[in-house]
């Protein structure tokens, strides 16, 4: 059985409360839970983990990276910031999929820096809770191509 594997990054865990006029009021808990139908439904195992700790977050994904066909990430703040975590997308060669709830291409400038993106397979973001919909569709289509599975077009 194929595995696909979700990561939040930093203040994810406050999802439902954390600025809900950008980030909605679903919250994680929600999110993974929908996920994890959606993923076990279409006959793969699921796992989710969320930190606020960088070194955490690195430690798995190096972990999990023979025993995972796709990642899914939100990295949160980091995707702004971390180097450390570009390199580990980069050494663990395994396909990672960049999720973000809002459009960081268009609000503050400095969301527009983005360390992760090129070393991702594919991006989705903007849609809310829908955003982690797509990316998993998206892991979907990719891991059973011949799939009827609906699969969206990245940004
Ligand atoms: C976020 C966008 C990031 O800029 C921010 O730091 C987050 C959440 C998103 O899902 O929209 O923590 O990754």
């Amino acid at each position: 059985m194929k595995t696909i594997r979700i990561v939040h990054g930093p203040n994810l865990n406050l999802l439902g409360e954390r600025e809900p006029g950008i980030y909605g009021t679903t919250t994680l808990a929600d999110i993974d839970a929908a996920l994890r139908t959606h993923a076990t439904d279409a006959g793969f195992a699921f796992d989710a983990m969320q930190s606020n700790h960088e070194g955490q977050i690195i430690d798995y994904l190096h972990e999990h990276r023979h025993a995972t066909d796709i990642y899914l990430i939100n990295p949160g703040g980091l995707t702004h910031t971390s180097v450390a975590l570009r390199d580990c997308i980069a050494a663990i060669r395994v396909p990672t999929i960049e999720v973000h709830l809002s459009d960081v291409d268009n609000r503050e400038a400095f969301r527009r820096v983005n360390l992760i993106r090129d070393v991702c397979v594919a991006s989705f973001a903007g849609r809310g809770a829908g955003s982690y919909d797509d990316a998993l569709a998206h892991a979907i289509a990719l891991l059973a191509p011949d799939a009827t599975t609906r699969r969206p077009e990245p940004i």
